[in-house]
């Protein structure tokens, strides 16, 4: 049996949710306490992310200021920072521009460029004692989710907060269903079915004459060396709910895909993937990318005394005298994990959500292991037995490959075959 600790104050303390249900008004100094922030990645989400972090502050009574801006493409590092008033020396741009914020005296920086930069920009803003609010998924293969791992402990090390991307942690009805679960109102979960099925996201042609590097930049969500795939990439939120509810990752993972509509680049459209977290607790997986089909996103869990909806409906089998504490949260999420950030750096105390991320991250990869391989794949291999089969699966071309070249783009509609090898 796997030990799990659902007393009260473990809960609370196990995760930036303890802040939520502890949400006290900031006051004095503290309120007062401005705080700097730095954008790397000004795309949809860096800038909504940072306008989230702007309206969090205000929530807490504290000034927050952007100081610094960095995107691969001149143009969005500009209009980034026009929108949030900042110093034309401080809009970066290039692959090397996450540098160049770092030096800056921004207190805590925003990640959000596609994920397979996550693991070295993290390095890069640890080392550089910054607090970091980091978007999912933060890793496409192994290597790069022991990365963040890595650098998660160095944070802890260093009194350095971070917060993730996962908003389903920061919000109301997860918050109160987590704890419920945690506190057996369903008895002990035994299984569980995630979804994310929903219509295809863009892709972008290739320009003519345009480089490897920045064609994958543009089209990334083609590409699964630059998300990991969209059972890394989307499906991730949906793999967390379960790893939280449950209290642990799996232990194995082994499922099948395939593609039939994309145009660019080498993901699959769907995949199903049987979960294996020991114990005989089972989670089926199923996320698909294709218009005009049903649409579910969604997290169902049975447990040995009722079923429960990942933040919805709860039916019980045996009455029970569980109360949840009272969970004060922003109405939205994405706020919310800002407040939580904000709240963790004024006051002192860090909170640290590295670790549920990657493992969320890792837990996705092994489904898109399975998938492209046919094979079982387990996470020991991945993550603890340095001759597992996919410990060093590294995905290419790497971060680095893009800071110091050369990129070469794998082609486009040529997939992975499972059983080839
Ligand atoms: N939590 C959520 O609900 C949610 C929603 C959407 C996206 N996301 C995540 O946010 C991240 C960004 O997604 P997006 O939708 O904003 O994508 P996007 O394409 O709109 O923006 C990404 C930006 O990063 C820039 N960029 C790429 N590589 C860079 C590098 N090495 N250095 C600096 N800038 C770089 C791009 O030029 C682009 O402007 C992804 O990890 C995605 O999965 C999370």
């Amino acid at each position: 049996m796997h030990e799990r600790e659902v007393s009260r104050r473990t809960f609370l303390a196990s995760s930036a949710a303890g802040a939520a249900f502890a949400a006290m008004p900031l006051m004095g100094a503290a309120a007062r306490r401005r705080l700097k922030i730095a954008l790397i990645g000004c795309g949809g989400r860096g800038t909504g992310a940072t306008a989230n972090c702007l309206e969090a502050g205000k929530t807490l009574g504290t000034e927050v200021r952007v100081v610094a801006v960095a995107d691969v493409f001149e143009a969005r590092a500009r209009r980034a920072g026009e929108r949030f008033g900042v110093a034309p020396e401080r809009w970066f741009h290039g692959f090397s521009a996450y540098r160049n914020v770092l030096e800056t005296e921004a207190d805590i920086v925003l990640l959000a460029t596609p994920p397979n930069f996550r693991p070295v920009h993290l390095e890069a803003a640890v080392n550089a004692a910054k607090h970091v609010f980091m978007e999912k998924p933060v890793a496409v293969d192994p290597p790069g989710v022991r990365r963040i791992i890595a650098a998660g402990e160095t944070a802890k090390q260093k009194g350095l907060s971070i917060v993730a991307g996962t908003q389903r942690r920061h919000q109301g009805t997860y918050l109160r269903n987590a704890f419920l679960a945690a506190h057996g109102v369903i008895g002990e979960i035994v299984a569980a079915n995630v979804y994310w099925c929903g219509g295809r996201l863009w892709y972008k042609p290739r320009l003519p004459n345009e480089p490897d590097a920045l064609y994958m930049v543009r089209n990334w969500v083609s590409f699964t060396e630059m998300s990991g795939d969209h059972i890394v990439e989307q499906h991730v939120h949906n793999l967390d709910v379960a790893n939280w509810f449950i209290g642990r990752p799996p232990v194995a993972a082994l499922g099948f895909g395939g593609r039939a509509r994309r145009k660019t680049g080498d993901q699959y459209d769907f995949f199903s993937i049987d979960y294996d977290y020991g114990d005989g607790v089972h989670v089926h997986s199923m996320c698909r990318q294709i218009n005009r089909c049903y649409n579910a996103v969604r997290e169902f869990f049975i447990g040995t005394e009722g079923t429960m909806w990942g933040g919805g409906k709860i039916q019980p089998t045996l009455e029970k005298d569980i109360a949840a504490p009272k969970i004060e949260v922003h109405a939205n999420p994405y706020v919310e994990e800002h407040r939580a950030l904000l709240r963790s750096v004024i006051q002192g105390e860090p909170v640290n959500e590295s670790r549920n991320v990657a493992e969320s991250t890792l837990t996705g990869i092994m489904g898109r292991i399975s998938a492209y391989t046919g094979q079982l794949v387990r996470w020991s291999d991945c993550i603890s037995n340095p001759k597992g089969r996919w410990y060093s699966l590294a995905l290419k071309p790497t971060a680095d490959d893009f800071e110091k070249g050369p990129v070469v783009a794998p082609p486009d509609d040529v997939v992975a075959l499972p059983g080839a090898s």
